[in-house]
């Protein structure tokens, strides 16, 4: 079968749903994938014939794509600030609003002339997407990452390798931990950083179908009663957990900038700052331990 015939099955199936555009752009990364070829030569249409071994995952990827399952899903992976990431049902697709979190932290330690390693914790990991873009670009740093989900970590510790970055992965409950039986008894960070699940239920509306129906919801929600549940804790955790002046950094409902620059100094942060993300939306926290 020629490329170019296989390309108009999937503008046929699927413009539809996704637009000629974005469906011009996942062609190009299936076959990319899967059979080694050129973007160029798809765009050319030229004359290059694809095995029906070649067309199976292809095929599928088609089926999979009408079922909304997410591109990055079906491929295994993604970008994320210019590094590799490997992606599965049970890690949230890293977003590009959250590349703007790991840069807020990166400029806040710009090129160490100290040999001091800058200590960091990320709070969630999932991916370890934030863990190791921070470990790969603040240098030297030493860099410990949290997460409840054992199958998330286990994703997060193939990408460290992936990334060829060391990072300590520690297996907790950010919701129960307490002083006397945390991993992180009598240790302080520089750095600490989060990305929590911080999206209300009644949020669910405005959301898209292939986020709702394949991303694992552990990562998103929080009860409509309670959204800054997680902020709650991880602020409390980073009041005994941060070195004096330590940083927290938080990436945030953008509907709760307020509550939670209130939240910060409530707990005693000093020069506390709402970012905007790229959209002008309300999307980070962060704070000085005072
Ligand atoms: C919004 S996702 C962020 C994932 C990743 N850091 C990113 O930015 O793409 C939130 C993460 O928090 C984790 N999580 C949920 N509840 C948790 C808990 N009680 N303790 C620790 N981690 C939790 C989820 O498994 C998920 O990986």
């Amino acid at each position: 079968m020629l490329v170019k015939d296989l390309k108009q099955i999937f503008h046929k199936e699927l413009d539809a749903i996704y637009g000629k555009d974005e469906v011009f752009s996942f062609f190009f990364m299936l076959t990319e994938q899967y059979c080694n070829i050129s973007r160029l030569d798809v765009a050319l249409d030229t004359k290059i014939s694809i095995t029906k071994e070649e067309q199976e995952p292809l095929f599928k990827a088609l089926e999979s794509l009408k079922q909304n399952t997410p591109i990055q899903y079906i491929l295994g992976e993604t970008e994320f600030y210019g590094l590799p990431f490997k992606v599965n049902a049970n890690t949230l697709i890293p977003r590009p609003e959250t590349e703007e979190l790991v840069q807020l932290v990166v400029d806040a330690y710009p090129k160490q002339n100290s040999k001091a390693k800058v200590s960091i914790l990320d709070i969630g990991t999932g991916s370890g997407c934030i863990a190791i873009s921070l470990a790969k670009n603040i240098v030297p740093s030493s860099v410990s990452a949290l997460d409840v989900s054992a199958k998330a970590l286990e994703q997060a510790r193939q990408n460290a390798v992936l990334n060829n970055v060391e990072v300590d992965f520690v297996a907790g409950d950010i919701l129960t931990m307490t002083e006397g039986d945390s991993a992180f008894k009598n240790i302080t960070f520089d750095v600490i950083v989060s990305n929590p699940p911080y999206v209300r239920n009644l949020e669910k509306l405005e959301m898209q179908a292939n986020v709702l129906e394949n991303e694992p919801h552990l990562a998103l929600f929080v009860a409509d009663d309670n959204p800054l549940l997680f902020y709650k804790a991880i602020t409390g955790f980073a009041v005994q957990h941060l070195k004096q002046n330590g940083q927290l950094f938080f990436e945030i409902n953008e509907y709760l900038g307020p509550e939670m620059i209130q939240l910060l100094e409530d707990n005693g942060f000093k020069d506390v700052q709402l970012k905007q993300d790229f959209f002008g939306k309300d999307r980070m926290v962060k704070g000085t331990k005072g």
